[in-house]
């Protein structure tokens, strides 16, 4: 695939990881892209490398465009190494350009990277750097995700370079929002708000308020991940939805996610869900064995009703259902109403341990946890419906 002009003289020069199906344990059966943009203006500027396995490609494209001699600048708007990680081939390419990034973007890359020689603009939010007919503007987005994260604006383009916000991990045969079906694309960034950027609402908050305050008239971003979102109203599309996402609201849905080992824990399962479909209320239900967290996360984003069902193994949490519950704490999803029942052989306990504890640590409201010992039989089904109505009354 050759470079792809995205604005006159503003090329995508990235990668697409085909055969990745996994992100630091984010399933991504669709694989990912790593974009990296490359600005032909009298001093040419490159945006965001790739992940070092892929990095013969980036400069494949970048060369057919410019003489790496040529390059003025490089602007790393992140240090993780899906983004930086071939930066330091770039640089012995192109040493005689400057890096720019924030304070914490130069910390990072010389924790990760011999830097000895490389010279440095430090920017932050509200700076701007022109190049010859454009300008670029930066804002950092510290903890969105990283500190270090930050995004470009080409004003005279209207083009946001946002980097993680606004992605999708999805490589297709496309590098426009619009050549790809709405729905799809939307669950692929519903997907990368709830296993990345989840625990940093108030931050997406923040860095959607500053892009309001610096008057950023946006008609394009272009993230580093998956597709570009290009005229006002797919701009507009997923703006919207990041400042739903991002403000905790929910639809009102329901989540049942549960493992088993002889169907005691799954016959419960049953039952809590049928709880809301009687109600009427949306409801999906996740095994852990046959589905990746990252899986169940998205459908937290639109979730009120989280209900995990554990079967005790051990006097410990059944292991995928342990590590179903660690990877959701530390993705911090707000205002929901959770549930924890299961059951066990010998000793209850643990599901309030480990379960209703975290959600009371999130601050989530609660009914209390639910435990059958062995095989429920039907009156327990009874009594497991009738306490989990307690859920509609929250
Ligand atoms: Fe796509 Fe935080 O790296």
């Amino acid at each position: 695939m050759d470079a792809v002009e995205v604005k006159k003289d503003i090329y995508w020069v990235g990668v697409k990881d085909w055969n990745l199906t996994e992100f630091h344990g984010y399933s991504t059966p669709y694989g990912s892209t790593y974009n990296s943009y490359l600005i032909i203006d009298d001093k040419i500027t490159l945006v965001d490398g790739v992940k070092h396995y892929l990095s013969h490609e980036n400069i494949a494209r970048i060369k057919s465009k410019t003489d790496f001699s040529k390059i003025a600048y490089i602007v790393v708007n992140h240090v993780e190494m899906d983004h930086s990680g071939n930066v330091p081939e770039l640089m012995k390419l192109a040493p005689q350009a400057k890096i720019i990034t924030n304070m914490a973007g130069k910390a990072a890359l010389e924790a990760h990277f011999d830097t000895t020689g490389w010279e440095y603009e430090i920017v932050k939010t509200g700076d701007s750097i022109s190049i010859g007919k454009r300008t670029l503007e930066f804002m950092t987005t510290p903890m969105l995700h990283w500190p270090d994260s930050m995004m470009t604006y080409v004003k005279e383009d209207k083009l946001l370079l946002s980097n993680d916000g606004f992605g999708q991990h999805y490589a297709a045969d496309t590098i426009w929002v619009k050549d790809m079906l709405p729905g799809v694309i939307m669950r692929e960034a519903k997907s990368y708000y709830a296993n990345i950027l989840f625990p940093f609402g108030a931050q997406a908050e923040k860095a959607l308020d500053t892009a309001g305050s610096l008057g950023l008239d946006i008609e394009m971003i272009a993230p580093s991940h998956g597709c570009i979102w290009s005229g006002k109203e797919e701009v507009n599309t997923i703006l919207s939805a990041y400042a739903k996402w991002a403000s905790g609201e929910n639809d009102g849905k329901a989540v049942v996610v549960y493992d088993s080992m002889w169907g005691a824990t799954a016959t419960l399962a049953e039952a809590v869900a049928s709880v809301f479909q009687d109600a009427g209320i949306p409801v999906v239900k996740h095994c852990l064995a046959v589905k990746n967290v990252s899986e169940v996360m998205v459908d937290f984003v639109d979730a009120k009703y989280i209900c995990i069902g554990n079967p005790t193994l051990n006097n410990q949490l059944f292991p995928r259902v342990a590590g179903f519950v660690t990877y959701m704490r530390g993705l911090r999803p707000k205002n929901k109403v959770g549930f924890a029942f299961g059951s066990y052989g010998w000793k209850p306990g643990v599901i309030k341990e480990h379960i209703y504890n975290v959600f009371e640590e999130l601050g989530w409201e609660t009914i209390p946890p639910f435990e059958e010992k062995y095989t429920p039989k039907s009156d327990v089904v009874e009594k497991i419906i009738e306490h989990t109505k307690q859920m509609l009354a929250k």
